[in-house]
């Protein structure tokens, strides 16, 4: 997965404080990162640090990271090695770099970053972000600490500073953390025991963004569907509240798990427009065998019905999800169980991953682990079902009228880009339609990955 670096945010004064630095962030692994890396950038602001595309020549260099398959662990360390060079040669010229790792291989192997590779100055855990001002000024001191877990996701959550949102969509973390031990996972090791923001800040925040322009917002969680307030108060009692907030048209979640998909949530699809008709739903597995070893604490009969219930209140809800093929005793009916879950359900779009054993879970210890190549067949195979399934879903939307949220330019003058309802890009022609409106779209075309129209008012005039 190559990183992802982010743009300014529109707020930062930069020409009123001290002489900028560099500050470049490479966010991989998934929307927790990328909401953990929006979140560095904006500690970071206050200090000076003017954010930059590539590392080659930054003061400050952070690999946001993902230990969730070995290939991801990987890359962290090859990418040390290539900013090595440019702290050498930046050396040479009598400048600094430091190089800080965050996200979930600093808090899995901080202590083996700091030993195998000392170019690194700083580790720091997903829930100590708000520490970094003091971590930096340490590293700048050459005491080399190593700083990781130590502190709660609650005291993170109050210390960081305001956000600054840089478009009209944005991800809002509200829990972090997992109690589900699938067995293939890092993830409860990784960010810990699961954990909810209180309903008061969550909201706090999203009216910040709204009064920024934000008209989307994701809530985000590694469960986000087992979120708990206090009272007895849950996830869809959140939404409920998230959706009475005036500028915000538009709310999506994810990751849910199948099993924390309660009577209320599913209630709630048919209820509230604002709540988008798109999920992402991971099912892993249709073989029940295989999803009992992977401690899923569902089966497939379980996830078709929640999906029937949840069509039965949105027939036109889009689905997507994760599979993992080649799990440790997975047959080839096991497999076969699994491409026919996703022809029954029709996905919109879709993950699937070769099963990548993790150390420390009970997965990788498993009798029955499936050779490189049978995993790699089984893939493809997989994956050119749900490619297929995307495409039609995709090809299923010419000729519509969609509401489409209008995000940013699009790629030729003249035109824009934008949101449809069921997460699709759509680049489309349109006349004086501001960022943040919600205009009428009339799709004309459709690829694996986006969609084109034109505003549909254009059309009649
Ligand atoms: N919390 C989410 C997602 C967790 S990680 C959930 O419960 O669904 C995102 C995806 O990575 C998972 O859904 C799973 O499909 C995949 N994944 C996790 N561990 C893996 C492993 N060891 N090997 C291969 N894929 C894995
Ligand atoms: Fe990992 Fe399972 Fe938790 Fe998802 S529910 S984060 S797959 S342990
Ligand atoms: Fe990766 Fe951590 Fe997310 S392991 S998938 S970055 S929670």
């Amino acid at each position: 997965m190559a990183y992802r670096s982010m743009r300014r945010p529109r707020n930062a004064k930069m020409s009123e404080r001290a002489a900028p630095k560099q500050v470049f962030i490479g966010t991989y692994g998934c929307q927790m990162n990328v909401y953990d890396s929006e979140r560095m950038r904006d500690v970071l602001a206050p200090l000076g640090y003017a954010m930059v595309g590539e590392p080659d020549n930054a003061d400050l260099v952070i690999l946001n990271t993902c230990h969730i398959r070995e290939k991801a662990t990987e890359k962290v360390y090859s990418e040390i090695g290539r900013l090595r060079a440019h702290k050498d040669r930046r050396a040479g010229e009598g400048k600094g770099m430091t190089i800080a790792i965050a996200g979930c291989v600093a808090q899995a192997e901080g202590e083996e970053i700091m030993r195998r590779a000392p170019e690194v100055d700083l580790v720091v855990g997903p829930q100590a972000y708000h520490k970094l001002p003091e971590l930096i000024a340490r590293a700048a001191r050459k005491s080399g600490e190593r700083l990781a877990a130590n502190f709660s996701a609650q005291e993170k959550f109050d210390a960081l500073p305001a956000r600054a949102p840089d478009g009209v969509t944005a991800f809002l973390s509200i829990q972090e953390g997992c109690d589900k031990f699938c067995t293939f996972c890092v993830v409860p090791y990784t960010r810990g025991a699961e954990f909810s923001r209180p309903f008061a800040g969550v909201l706090a925040e999203a009216r910040a963004l709204a009064d920024r322009g934000v008209r989307e917002i994701t809530l985000l969680g590694q469960n986000v569907n087992a979120y708990h307030g206090a009272g007895g108060l849950g996830f869809a009692d959140l939404l409920e509240r998230l959706a009475r907030i005036e500028g915000i048209a538009r709310l999506r979640y994810m990751t849910s798990h199948p099993a924390e998909m309660s009577d209320d949530l599913i209630a709630l699809h048919g209820a509230e427009p604002k709540l988008m008709p798109y999920l992402h739903l991971p099912v892993q597995s249709g073989s029940d065998r295989i999803l009992k070893a992977m401690n899923r604490k569902h089966d497939g009969a379980y996830y078709r019905d929640v999906v029937a219930r949840l069509r039965a209140v949105r027939s036109d809800i889009a689905l997507s999800t994760d599979f993992i093929v080649g799990f440790p005793g997975e047959s080839e009916k096991d497999y076969g169980d699994s491409e026919q879950l996703a022809r029954e359900v029709g996905f919109a779009s879709a993950f699937s991953f070769k099963y990548s054993p993790r150390p420390g879970t009970p997965a990788a210890l498993m009798r029955g682990q499936i050779d490189e190549a049978v995993k790699n067949e089984r893939l493809a195979r997989l994956q050119a079902v749900l490619g297929e399934q995307q495409r039609s879903f995709n090809d299923g939307q010419i000729g519509r009228i969609l509401p489409v949220l209008v995000a940013g330019r699009g790629r030729a003058p003249g035109q824009k880009h934008g949101r449809s309802p069921y997460l699709q890009a759509v680049h489309f022609e349109s006349g004086a339609v501001r960022n943040g409106e919600i205009v009428p779209v009339r799709i004309i075309g459709a690829s694996q990955n986006s969609l084109t129209g034109s505003t549909a008012a254009l059309e009649v005039a």
